[in-house]
């Protein structure tokens, strides 16, 4: 077991109704001029916005709102936050959306406690960040785990781009998680959010060096836990108990409690599906759907012990087989089941045919990321990524 830090300080305001909340929480954590960050139209739709306005106009607080972030979110969009939170005066971001909203809003809120230097030398990782104002995030939709998470994703559109930033300045001071909010979800985004948790749970999961029992009985709970919620939201979309099941595994797989005493987690498939982000703009979680088992397949023989565990915890294999026999069966049976929720099991799927150029592209520019070989169940060199990639076109 390696001796590990686990720093979750989130605040977290579960259940049917929470975001009236709102107001009252944010003049707890001393916001007086709030921006209210938020994406495209679902949260002016469902009147979810108006209901976080008023709540924070009953608490007396004055705001400001800038909309428009789109999945993948912009460094353009973080700039023109900047330039409208500076003017306004604002003290505290608020995200009312998902993933992308929230790092969308972690990026301006960095860029307003330290406005000498620019945002993106902090995901060009040539620069830590020293301060960052308070964030808080309204979620609706269960996936990314930003609202517990230290990192913060943004593309730059002009380089083609999609960089991480991590840091615990920015973990949001509260989150308001109300289940009911993600019903109006299409399909195809719920999965593709059970998929994003299912692999946050999985890049700590499958490592070589220590482990703790209790750290992997948590992911497997995590893992079959969405396993069977993400199926009866395939067929009853507006089932709470399902809904509160993901979004609260949503957190948990993604604030490192399932890591705890692990080598520190893998993550070589997150690396290179942000880089099929940046070039292809496609939704994360069906992107690391669309890579996962071309990843296993790569790399089980070198994390055998994990991927026999996984077979017959997580995916119910019958025990009895070779461990090599059993660890495939697990990869076949994880298949089956992204299949089962219309996840892509490879790029073709996923509806992307990158050219043995891109792949290259991909690969390099993943390497570069990383900043070096990436992985732990096995440490990939950029042919290995490569490689990777080609076995799921
Ligand atoms: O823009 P709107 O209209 O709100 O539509 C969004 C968007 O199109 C829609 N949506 C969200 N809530 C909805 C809804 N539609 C109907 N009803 C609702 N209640 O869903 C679409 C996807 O939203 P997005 O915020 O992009 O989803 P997600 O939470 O999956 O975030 C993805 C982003 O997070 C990054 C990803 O790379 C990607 O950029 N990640 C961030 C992480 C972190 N900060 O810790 C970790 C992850 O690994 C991930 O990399
Ligand atoms: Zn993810």
């Amino acid at each position: 077991m390696h001796n590990f830090e686990f720093y979750a300080p989130t605040r977290v305001i579960f259940g049917k109704g929470t975001e009236m909340r709102t107001g009252e929480l944010v003049k707890e954590y001393g916001g007086s001029k709030v921006l209210i960050h938020y994406g495209g139209q679902s949260a002016v739709r469902s009147g979810l916005l108006d209901r976080v306005k008023a709540s924070l106009e009953a608490a007396g607080i004055s705001y400001v709102t800038l909309g428009g972030v789109v999945p993948n979110p912009h460094l353009s969009k973080v700039r023109e936050g900047i330039a409208l939170a500076k003017e306004a005066g604002v003290d505290f971001l608020l995200a009312v959306g998902g993933g992308s909203v929230i790092d969308s809003a972690k990026a301006i809120a960095y860029a307003l406690a330290e406005p000498e230097y620019d945002i993106w030398e902090l995901y060009a990782h040539t620069r830590k960040a020293k301060k960052c104002l308070p964030v808080a995030a309204v979620l609706t939709i269960a996936a990314a785990g930003s609202e517990m998470s230290n990192s913060s994703v943004i593309t730059n559109v002009e380089t083609g781009q999609k960089r991480a930033y991590n840091d615990n300045l920015a973990r949001p001071k509260f989150a308001i998680m109300n289940p009911e909010l993600t019903v109006t979800l299409p399909d195809y985004q719920t999965q593709s959010g059970c998929a994003d948790i299912m692999m946050h749970t999985m890049e700590r999961y499958f490592t070589n060096g220590g482990n703790m029992e209790l750290t992997d009985q948590l992911a497997e709970g995590v893992l079959r836990t969405v396993i069977k919620n993400a199926k009866i939201l395939h067929e009853q979309p507006d089932n709470y108990e399902a809904r509160a099941e993901v979004m609260w595994a949503g957190s948990l797989a993604h604030n490192d409690l399932t890591g705890c005493g692990n080598a520190g987690g893998d993550f070589a498939t997150h690396m290179l599906e942000h880089e099929m982000g940046g070039m292809f703009d496609v939704t994360h979680g069906a992107g690391l759907a669309a890579i996962w088992s071309s990843w296993a397949r790569y790399v089980y023989k070198n994390c055998l012990h994990r991927f026999v565990r996984y077979a017959l915890n997580v995916m119910q294999v019958e025990p009895g087989a070779t461990d090599e026999e059993t660890a495939l069966k697990g990869i076949e049976a994880m298949e089956d089941f992204y299949r089962s929720i219309g996840m892509p099991t490879n790029m073709k799927e996923l509806g992307i045919a990158p050219t043995e150029e891109q792949i290259l592209e991909m690969a390099e520019g993943c390497y570069r990321a990383a900043g070096g070989p990436k992985g732990s169940a096995k440490l990939l060199q950029v042919e290995d990524m490569a490689a990777v990639y080609r076995l799921a076109r």
